[in-house]
This record gives C-alpha cells, structure tokens and sequence, in this order.
C-alpha cells in the first residue's frame, strides 16, 4: 500500500457531512483522524482505521481540546464539521440555546485551532477549512442563533488566514446548502410536513450531498489551492444565486 500522502482531523467525522469529508480522503490516499463524542458511532463508521485514529472527543470540552491536541500526529489538515440545528423562533431564545449554538459552532472550532497551533500540531502547508452554512448569508426565519454563530465562525477565516499566512496555515469555510443528513432528518422530523421539499426547491440544481461538499473540502486540503485562502466557498446547487 502506498504510505499516505497527508493526515487530516476531520471533527465530527461519525456522520453526514464530516463522514463523507473523512471517507472522500481516505479514499484519496490521506490517513484520516476521524473525531467525535461518540465512540462506538465512530468505531462503526471506521472499522479498519487503528484504534489511535478514532478519537472520542467533544470539542466544547477544553480538556478534550487539550487532550486531542496531544494524541493527533503533526497535521496537513483540520476540516470542523461537527454540530447540530434545532430553530426556534426570537422569541423561544434562551440563553442556554444560544450558548449551546455558539459553543459547538463559533466557540469551539476556534478554541481547538488554537489547541492545535499551541502544541505545534499544524505544517507548514497546513489548511483548515470550517464547515460554514448558507443559512449565514440568506436570512432563514426561526433560525437566529444557528446564523450568529455560522456567521461567526464564517468571518474569522479572513482574520485568520492574513494571521497565519506567515505561518503557511491557509483557512477557508466550504459553506453548505441543505444536504440530506442524519442532523436535517432530526430537524425535519420536528417540522410541518412539506418543509423539506419547501427548501429543496429553493437548489436550483438540485441539493447538494455529502460527497459534494466533501470534494470542495478536499479541494480545499490540496496543495492545488495552496494560494486560496480566506475564502469562503458555497456548495449550495445555486441557493444563494436566487
Ligand atoms: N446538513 C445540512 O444541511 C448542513 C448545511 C449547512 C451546514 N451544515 C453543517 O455541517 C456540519 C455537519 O452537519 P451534518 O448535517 O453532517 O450533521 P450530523 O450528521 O448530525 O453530524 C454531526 C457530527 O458532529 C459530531 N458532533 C456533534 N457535536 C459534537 C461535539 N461537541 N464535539 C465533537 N463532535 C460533535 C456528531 O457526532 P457525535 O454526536 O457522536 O458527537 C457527528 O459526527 C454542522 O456544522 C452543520 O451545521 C449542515
């Protein structure tokens, strides 16, 4: 077999977008950290990865931030796509809400980079691209505290990317349409029927999948874009064109 060209951390790596971001580089000849709370979900989803490459973690936990950034070997990629939606209209906001939203998708993804840059985990060459979301930039009623912290996380990649450009870091946002996953069945599930389809057609070319935003992600791991950064890169089948 031939050794791996490049070892990424994919968070969230145990299902839907983050699945698909970690089998795409498998595929592609990278060796793959695959990380997320749940261990026997991560076992299941990565038989053949060894023990030390399946990480139970939970990114809002800072010990765990501290202790996957201790585990993980030196890095050519970061890929952030772990989190969850559940919207509620401005008036059903709590405090707890939106902390529990801002921690997993602005807070946390943050915190770890900076875990990660502390113990000298990330190359020179190294990119990170977070998992951003359309619902940032197009105004989706009941779902405030999901866009603040998408919004969030989606304006730090240019910060960041002048920051650690002398460092040869690259970071970038891959910035999804609705892709059928485990998290929007959840969602869905909790909505009237017809919501699904009442935003599928709002994709002109159809909604993308998982293994679509997966090849943007993967795009932008390769050394092919080693000039691209602080971007941020819709894989939406023409959502925000409308
Ligand atoms: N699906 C969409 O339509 C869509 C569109 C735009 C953006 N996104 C974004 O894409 C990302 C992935 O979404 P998805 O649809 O693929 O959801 P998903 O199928 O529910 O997968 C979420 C992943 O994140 C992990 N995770 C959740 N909280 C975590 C934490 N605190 N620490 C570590 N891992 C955690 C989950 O595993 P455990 O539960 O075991 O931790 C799971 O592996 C999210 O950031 C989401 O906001 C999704």
């Amino acid at each position: 077999m031939k050794p791996a060209s490049a070892t990424h951390l994919i968070i969230g790596a145990s299902s839907g977008i983050g699945l698909a971001c970690a089998r795409h580089l498998a595929r592609e000849g990278s060796a793959v950290v695959a990380a997320a709370r749940d261990k026997a979900r991560l076992a299941a989803a990565f038989p053949n990865l060894p023990a030390e490459a399946r990480v139970a973690v939970d990114i809002t936990v800072a010990a765990d931030r501290v202790r996957l950034a201790g585990v993980v070997p030196m890095l050519e990629g970061l890929v952030v796509s772990a989190g969850g939606n559940a919207p509620a209209p401005a008036a059903a906001l709590t405090e707890e809400r939106l902390t529990e939203l801002t921690d997993v998708h602005l807070h946390a993804p943050l915190l770890l980079l900076a875990a990660l840059l502390k113990a000298k985990k990330l190359r020179k060459g190294a990119s990170v691209v977070w998992i951003g979301s359309v619902a940032a930039l197009s105004g989706e009623p009941g779902n405030t505290a999901y866009t603040a912290a998408k919004a969030g996380l989606m304006a730090t990649v240019r910060p960041l990317a002048r920051e650690l450009a002398p460092r040869g870091i690259r970071v970038n946002a891959v910035v999804p349409g609705l892709v059928d996953t485990p998290m929007t069945e959840r969602l869905f599930a909790a909505l009237p029927p017809g919501a699904r389809d009442a935003q599928a057609i709002r994709h002109p070319l159809g909604m993308p999948t998982p293994d679509n935003v997966a090849a943007a992600v993967a795009f932008l791991l390769s050394s092919r874009t080693a000039r691209i950064t602080g971007t941020c890169l819709p894989v939406d089948g023409g959502f925000l064109a409308g």
